[in-house]
């Protein structure tokens, strides 16, 4: 019996999970590699995971500290961010027609902008709006000056961490709030998605306290560079703290400087990210760290994350190429950031499987409330499934393979390991994603319940690459509609 601290002792950390059984044994291994598509059984028990909500009484802090990102500017900024304290004295409360929002306070502040959510309504349909529908080229007009927030205040502004602790990981979410966006000159269209407030992420994953992962995030819709390993050679490191590029203008963060194209609309227009080495923002001076609560419920100074409408004004949908791009100049500010922050990180990391080239080797957790539904007696549920999904070089030869191994019954949370054959030679195959599944028996169409595929994100220590037999730890509990 082996215990494992998946937590180290520091005023922050959290929790210690005792794996009962040993590990895979490399007889096991081996055998697994024998037995090709039906993996071999090697599982675990473990004491079941802390609720979010034991999150509530520690004291992350210093963990947020020290993981925030430093922060680069492009030298050409002109509208850096801010603390959303900054904007409270020029927002007033609109519904979508522009029509003010019925009882809302005049002034706005940090602990009064929620009074909707505060009695149970729903702010989601509520636009915290300026004067105007200032739209810049890249200059708004003189009345509108305050959205040009100078590079002092940009470079000291609170940084919003929301700390998520998960079954292992604790996943620190680094928002930071502008309240200006100037959007994107396209070519003939001129500037489109201008908008009023803006908030952008990075989350940074650690485990026993230890980065090893960071999620570049740009504008929404899950674009950006995603999820690299903390030892990825793209990431600079200052000290403990990754560097991130905030964009000119449009604040989406990446990890290197240069132009980062995000977006093709109409297969034409590029939606360009640019950035350099301007200013440098030492978020760590100034991090606001929040307990994430899902359901928000927040109180005191933090009682404006249940504010759960927008962040800027209603935007414009009126101009000729809106249909075409699917905004105007003018576009609507965003969401709060108070967002789901639950499910696992838009890739799951993934690294050749040098040792056994010819399998992947899947190790994953099967949450709480999987376990449960699966050792239901009726269902007869007897083999967990890893089926590994190929991309290749046109989507008519993409594959699969399926890989089992014994269900374990029982309601805590279960470690399993499973593996597959690797992704057939030809069409340029590779391991691309990959679901699990509680089947009654070892067959696809045995299987009663999917999960739903993740996304694999490989890397060889160098780059991303695409190997066709992968090995992947996988840290997020699989919990799906079953
Ligand atoms: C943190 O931000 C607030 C709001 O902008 C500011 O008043 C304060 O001086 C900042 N603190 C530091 C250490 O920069």
């Amino acid at each position: 019996m082996a215990v494992v601290h998946l937590a180290s002792s520091g005023h922050y950390c959290l929790r210690t999970l005792a794996i009962a059984a040993a590990a895979v044994t490399t007889a096991a291994a081996a055998a697994a590699a024998a037995t090709v598509t039906v993996g071999t059984v090697a599982s675990s028990a473990i004491s079941p995971p802390d609720s979010l909500g034991s999150a509530a009484g520690i004291n992350y802090s210093p963990l947020a500290e020290m993981y925030a990102p430093l922060i680069k500017y492009h030298p050409d900024e002109l509208y850096f961010s801010s603390s959303v304290d900054y904007m409270w004295p020029h927002y007033t409360m609109l519904n979508g027609d522009g029509s003010p929002v019925p009882g809302a306070p005049s002034p706005l502040n940090a602990g009064n902008v929620d009074f909707l959510t505060r009695q149970g309504k729903d702010a989601s349909g509520t636009y915290l709006s300026v004067p105007g529908s200032p739209a810049g080229d890249p200059k708004v007009g003189p009345g509108d000056s305050y959205l040009y927030v100078g590079r002092d205040l940009g470079t000291s502004a609170p940084i919003y961490a929301f700390v998520v602790p998960k079954d292992f990981a604790v996943d620190i979410y680094y928002w930071v709030f502008s309240p200006y966006n100037l959007g994107k000159k396209i070519t003939g269209l001129g500037y489109v998605g201008d908008h009023v407030g803006d908030w952008e992420h990075i989350m940074v994953r650690t485990l026993n306290g230890a980065a090893v992962s960071v999620d570049y995030n740009a504008h929404s819709g899950g674009a950006g560079e995603g999820s690299l390993k903390a030892d990825d050679p793209r990431i600079t490191w200052s000290g403990t703290h990754p560097v991130a590029y905030a964009a000119l203008g449009s604040h989406g963060l990446w990890p290197t400087a240069g132009s980062n194209v995000y977006k093709t609309i109409a297969g034409v227009y590029k939606l360009v990210d640019e950035c350099g080495d301007g200013a440098e923002w030492q978020t760590w001076n100034n991090v606001t760290t929040i307990n994430y609560r899902q359901a928000a419920g927040y109180t005191g100074s933090l009682s404006w994350l249940n504010y759960n409408g927008h962040y800027g004004n209603v935007g414009d949908s009126t101009c000729w190429f809106h249909s075409l791009v699917g905004e105007c100049k003018f576009s609507d500010g965003p969401g709060h950031p108070n967002r789901d922050m639950t499910g696992p990180p838009a890739q799951v990391l993934a690294a050749p499987n040098s040792d056994d080239p010819d399998h992947s080797s899947y190790t994953f957790y099967l949450s709480a409330s999987a376990q449960a539904w699966g050792s239901a007696p009726s269902r007869n549920i007897r083999y967990v499934a890893v089926h590994q999904h190929c991309g290749a070089s046109s989507s008519r030869r993409e594959t699969d393979n399926w890989g089992w191994t014994a269900f374990v019954p029982g309601t805590a949370l279960q470690k399993y390991i499973v593996y597959t054959n690797r992704c057939a030679k030809d069409a340029a195959r590779y391991a691309a994603s990959y679901e699990v599944a509680l089947c009654t028996a070892g067959s696809e169409e045995g299987c009663a319940s999917r999960s739903g595929l993740r996304e694999l994100r490989e890397y060889n220590g160098r780059s991303v690459s695409r190997d066709k037999g992968v090995l992947v730890v996988d840290v997020d509990g699989w919990s799906w509609n079953y």
